[in-house]
C-alpha cells in the first residue's frame, strides 16, 4: 500500500515535471527575435518540422546521429576516453538494470517466461550491471575530485543525482546481501515452496542451504555430515532448484553476505532488510521524481538536441523552431565542463574570478535568466562580461557532447541584453565583427541601437565623444598621444601612412554608406592621418572608430604595412583609459 502510494506519487511528479519542462521549450525564449513568436505557433512549427524532416532524406542523417552520437556517444569518445567510459558505464549499466531488473514484471517476464530474479543468467547479470554502474560512479568521483580537471566546476546539482544513484546501487547490494543470509526469508520460502513435512528433511534442507547458499541459521551450524547434505541436496533439487542459482553468482552481494553473516541473526530480528528495501525503493522514487528537475533531464533533452542540431540550420530553418531548439538545448547541458576546458578565454577566469567567463557556467546563468526573464543588475553585468569577453571562436560549440550551438546562444543573449537596454559600452566593438556578420538577422533599428547608445553614453559620461556634428577645435594638437602610440610596435606603424586611401576602399563599414565621412566622422585613412598629426579628440569622436568590425581588411590591403586595425584597437583602448581616468 505504502509502496504503491510512493510509486504513484513519484510517477505523477515525474510526468508533471516532464510536461512542465517540455512546455518551457515552447514558452521561454532566448533571442530577441523569438520573444514575439507565440507558443502555439512554435508548437505547430515543431510538429510540422519534425514530420517534414522524417519524410525527407534528412532522416538518414538523423539515423546516423542517433547511432553514432546518441547510442555510441561519439562526441564524448573524441573528447576524452575516460569520460566516455564513465558515461557508458553509468548510462549503459543503469539502462540495463532498469530494463531487466526494475521493469522485470513488464519486460523480462514477457521475454523470458521462466524468469526468476534468483536464477542465472539474471542473477549474475544484475550484479554485473550493478558493478558497471558503480565503476562509472567511481570514475566520476575520480574525475571530479582526484583528477581535478581544470575549470570543471562542481555545483550542488552535480552531486545530488550521483548521490541518489549511489544510494540506489549500494542499498541494492546491501539488500541482496542481507536477504541471502536471512533465516526468516528462508523459512518463508520453505513454507511457500516445499512439500517437506518431517523434522529430518527440514533439517537436511536447511543444512544444505546454510552450507551452500549462505543462509545463517540461529539453530544450525556446519560442518554437516555427508548424509544430511545429500538428502538436503535432493530436497533442494525437487523444491528449490528451479528458481535458485547459487548466490555466489551475485558476487558482490555474496561478499556483503559473508561480511555481515556474524550479525545476520540480530539483523534478521531487527528486520534490517525491510529498512534497506525501503531505502532502495525510496531512492529510486526520489530519483524518478527529481529527474525532470535535475541535470539528469539531459537523458531526454540531450538526444533531442543532438538530433535537432544535425538537421537544423540557422539560416534556413523556421525561426520558431530555432527559438524552441535553443531553450531545449539549455536542458540538454550536462554541466560537463568540456566547453570551459577548451574555451579560448577560459584562462581569464583565473584572473577575473567571474564564473560567467566559462561557457559552462555562462550557460547556467543564461538558463536562469531565460526562466525568470530578469536578473539583478549586478548579475547582468557579470553575465555581460562573460558574453563580451567571448571571442566567438566556436570551440565550445565544437566540443559540446550534446551538440549545443553555444555560439548562437551567446549572440542571442548579447542582443537580448542590448535590446533590454543594458548596453556594454566599452567592449562593444569587440563583438561588432560577429554582429556585422549577422546583421541581416536584425532589423536596422536594432542594429544601430547599441552604436547610438554607446556614443551617447560616452558623450554623457565624459564629454570625450560628443556627437559627430559638434565642431571641434582643431588647434589642440596632442603630442603625448602620439608618443603613447609609438610605444607599441604595431601602433608606431601609423607613421608609414602616405594617405593613399586604399584602406578606406577596402573597409566594409565605409562601403556601407554613400557618404561615409558624413556618417562616420572619419574614414580609416583619415584616422591614420589624424593620428599622425595628433588629434585624439577628433578620432575618439569619430563613429568609424567604434563601428569598426575588426575585420582586418584595411590592414591586409595597406601597401605600406600600416597595422591599421591594430592601431584602431590601440586607439579604442586609449579612449577607454582616458574615460576611466576621468570618472
Ligand atoms: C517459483 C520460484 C521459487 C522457488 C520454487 C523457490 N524460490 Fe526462493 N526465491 C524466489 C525468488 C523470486 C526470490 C527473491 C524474492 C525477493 O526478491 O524478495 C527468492 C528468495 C529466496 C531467499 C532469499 C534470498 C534471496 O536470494 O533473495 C531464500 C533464502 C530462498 N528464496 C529460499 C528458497 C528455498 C529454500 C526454496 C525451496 C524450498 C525456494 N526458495 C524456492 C523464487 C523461488
Ligand atoms: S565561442 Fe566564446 S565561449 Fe565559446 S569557446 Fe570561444 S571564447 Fe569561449
Ligand atoms: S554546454 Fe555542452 S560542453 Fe558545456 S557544460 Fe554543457 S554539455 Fe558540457
Ligand atoms: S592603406 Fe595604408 S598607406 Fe594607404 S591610407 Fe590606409 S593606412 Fe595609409
Ligand atoms: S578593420 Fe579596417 S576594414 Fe575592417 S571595419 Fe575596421 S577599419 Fe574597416
Amino acid at each position: 500500500m505504502f509502496f504503491s502510494i510512493c510509486l504513484y506519487t513519484a510517477l505523477s511528479i515525474f510526468l508533471l515535471g516532464l510536461f512542465w519542462k517540455i512546455s518551457t521549450w515552447f514558452r521561454y525564449s532566448v533571442g530577441p527575435g523569438s520573444r514575439e513568436i507565440k507558443t502555439s505557433k512554435r508548437l505547430f512549427a515543431a510538429i510540422k518540422g519534425s514530420i517534414l524532416t522524417i519524410l525527407s532524406p534528412k532522416v538518414l542523417t538523423l539515423l546516423k546521429v542517433f547511432v553514432l552520437d546518441v547510442l555510441f556517444q561519439r562526441r564524448i569518445f573524441i573528447e576524452s576516453r575516460l569520460r566516455w567510459l564513465m558515461h557508458m558505464c553509468i548510462y549503459g549499466g543503469f539502462m540495463l538494470l532498469l530494463l531487466m531488473h526494475a521493469l522485470e514484471h513488464f519486460i523480462t517476464i514477457t521475454l523470458f517466461p521462466d524468469y526468476a530474479s534468483t536464477l542465472n543468467p539474471f542473477l549474475f547479470l544484475r550484479t554485473l550491471f550493478g558493478l558497471i554502474v558503480m565503476l562509472g560512479l567511481g570514475i566520476s568521483f575520480y574525475r571530479r575530485h582526484i583528477l581535478k580537471i581544470p575549470r570543471l566546476i562542481n555545483n550542488a546539482m552535480d552531486h545530488y543525482m550521483v548521490i541518489i544513484l549511489a544510494v540506489i546501487m549500494i542499498s541494492g547490494f546491501l539488500l541482496e546481501g542481507t536477504k541471502i543470509v536471512s533465516h526468516t526469508r528462508y523459512q518463508e520460502m520453505v513454507e511457500d515452496w516445499s512439500d517437506v513435512d518431517d523434522e529430518e528433511s527440514f533439517e537436511a534442507l536447511e543444512s544444505y542451504w546454510v552450507e551452500k547458499f549462505g543462509v545463517v541459521s540461529p539453530d544450525l551450524e556446519g560442518p554437516f555430515d555427508e548424509e544430511t547434505l545429500d538428502l538436503g541436496k535432493e530436497l533442494h533439487e525437487t523444491n528449490c532448484e528451479a528458481c535458485h542459482s547459487r548466490p555466489q553468482w551475485a558476487f558482490i552481494s555474496y561478499g556483503v553476505a559473508k561480511i555481515v553473516s556474524p550479525l545476520a541473526v540480530s539483523m534478521d530480528k531487527a528486520d534490517v532488510h525491510t529498512i534497506l528495501w525501503s531505502l532502495h525503493f525510496l531512492a529510486c522514487f526520489v530519483g524518478l521524481a527529481y529527474l525532470p528537475f535535475s541535470r539528469m533531464f539531459h537523458i531526454i533533452a540531450g538526444p533531442l538536441s543532438l538530433l535537432a542540431n544535425s538537421v537544423m540550420d540557422r539560416k534556413r530553418s523556421d525561426r520558431a523552431n530555432i527559438a524552441t531548439r535553443q531553450v531545449m538545448e539549455m536542458d540538454a547541458c550536462t554541466h560537463c565542463g568540456a566547453c570551459s576546458l577548451h574555451c579560448s578565454v577560459g584562462v581569464l577566469f583565473e584572473q577575473m574570478q567571474n564564473v560567467n567567463i566559462l561557457p559552462s557556467e555562462k550557460m547556467a546563468s543564461v538558463k536562469r535568466f531565460t526562466a525568470n526573464r530578469t536578473a539583478k543588475e549586478g548579475d547582468i553585468k557579470h553575465i555581460q562580461e562573460g558574453l563580451y569577453l567571448c571571442t566567438n571562436c566556436c570551440k565550445c560549440t565544437l566540443v559540446c557532447p550534446v551538440g549545443i550551438n553555444l555560439q548562437d546562444l551567446w549572440f542571442d543573449m548579447r542582443e537580448t541584453f542590448i535590446q533590454d537596454g543594458h548596453p556594454e559600452v566599452f567592449t562593444l566593438s569587440t563583438l561588432s565583427f560577429y554582429r556585422g556578420l549577422r546583421k541581416d538577422e536584425l532589423n536596422e533599428k536594432d542594429y544601430e541601437k547599441p552604436l547610438q547608445q554607446a556614443s551617447q553614453a560616452l558623450a554623457e559620461e565624459c564629454g570625450l565623444f560628443d556627437s559627430v556634428d559638434t565642431p571641434i577645435d582643431l588647434g589642440s594638437l596632442d603630442e603625448s598621444f602620439e608618443k603613447d602610440l609609438r610605444t607599441s610596435a604595431q601602433g608606431s606603424t601609423f607613421s608609414f601612412c602616405f594617405t593613399c586611401t586604399t584602406c578606406t576602399s577596402a573597409c566594409p563599414v565605409a562601403l556601407n554608406y554613400d557618404d561615409p565621412p558624413n556618417v562616420l566622422g572619419l574614414t580609416p585613412h583619415q584616422i591614420m592621418r589624424a593620428t599622425a598629426i595628433g588629434l585624439p579628440d577628433l578620432i575618439f569622436r569619430s563613429k568609424m572608430l567604434w563601428t569598426c568590425l575588426g575585420c582586418y581588411q584595411c590592414q591586409e590591403a595597406c601597401p605600406q604595412g600600416v597595422r591599421v586595425t591594430d592601431i584602431l584597437y590601440a586607439l579604442k583602448n586609449m579612449a577607454i583609459r582616458r574615460v576611466k581616468e576621468k570618472t
